[in-house]
């Protein structure tokens, strides 16, 4: 059976793609910020993931409010980027895991999870630049599966059903026929705002509670309604979810994760930024 090796939070910005095409990890606004990465792509490169499920959320890249599903599951042989245009310019395609993706799909279906498969699938900078991050140098070693979860257009899938999810996809991978190593990464927040009348909001408080409970108590932030959430993270801060997911793809492995790593810088743009890598104990 597959080995669920761990999982990697991470926040995503676009412009963080422009900092690395630029070179720009050592100057003095960005250094807090990629001096997070070394020791995640240190654990990665010694546990060696074959494959990673990828929960983020598409900005109206591939899904725009006219179609617009709750959790869309990429089942792709590979995936291209097509962001908006202010991240790394070019990036090859990145391989998907058909194989993991069916049994993904397939579980998640039997389970009464109502999902959209995505055969093609592009791939925003909420998807290229985690990978990006983690693994700096060259082509990507790992294949994908990205699971795709709406925080755009409301109604937004509770943090519960997130949480759900993610357990279901968690048992997905244990029971994965394979010898293959996969690690899970939540891309998004943590607490941001980046339109309205609370543009620039950011909720350190929050954030630390949140990142807390990951480790420790990781239903912690199923208590929160939506609307709560938006309220205590802003409404882009919403894509902590993905962390939650994350987080509950972990219980399938083992029931308690070590903490090996974890950084907040705020802000990079409007975001407060945040790392995390838990290890499955
Ligand atoms: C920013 C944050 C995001 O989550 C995103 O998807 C795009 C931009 C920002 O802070 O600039
Ligand atoms: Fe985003």
């Amino acid at each position: 059976m597959a080995k669920l090796v761990g999982g990697l939070g991470t926040s995503h910005i676009p412009a963080i793609g422009g900092a690395i095409h630029k070179g720009l990890q050592q100057d003095p606004y960005w250094k807090p910020f990629f001096d997070g990465y070394p020791p995640a792509q240190r654990w990665l490169a010694e546990v060696k993931p074959d494959v990673v499920v990828l929960f983020y959320n598409d900005h109206g890249l591939n899904f725009f409010l006219d179609k617009m599903p709750t959790f869309a599951v990429g089942a792709a042989p590979v995936y291209n980027n097509a962001d908006e245009g202010w991240g790394i310019p070019t990036l090859p395609p990145f391989r998907g895991d058909l194989d993991l993706s069916w049994q993904v799909i397939n579980t998640l279906v039997d389970q009464s999870f109502d999902i959209t498969t995505c055969q093609e699938l592009l791939i925003d900078h909420a998807c290229t630049m985690p990978l990006k991050l983690f693994w700096p140098q060259g082509d990507c070693p790992v294949a994908i599966v990205p699971v795709c979860i709406n925080t755009v257009q409301f109604p937004l899938p509770s943090a519960a059903r997130v949480y759900a999810l993610g357990r279901a996809v968690g048992a997905a991978i244990k029971s994965w026929d394979s010898d293959k190593k996969v690690a899970v990464i939540g891309s998004g927040g943590l607490s941001h705002q980046l339109d309205g009348a609370r543009a620039g909001f950011i909720n350190k408080e929050f954030d630390a509670q949140f990142l807390d409970s990951l480790v420790s108590n990781p239903e912690w932030a199923t208590q929160f309604s939506i609307y709560e959430l938006v309220e205590k993270t802003g409404t882009q801060g919403i894509e902590l979810l993905m962390w939650l997911a994350m987080r509950a793809a972990l219980t399938a492995a083992s029931p308690c994760v070590r903490k090996l790593h974890s950084n907040y810088y705020i802000p990079i743009s409007n975001t407060a930024t945040g790392l995390i890598v838990l290890e499955a104990a």
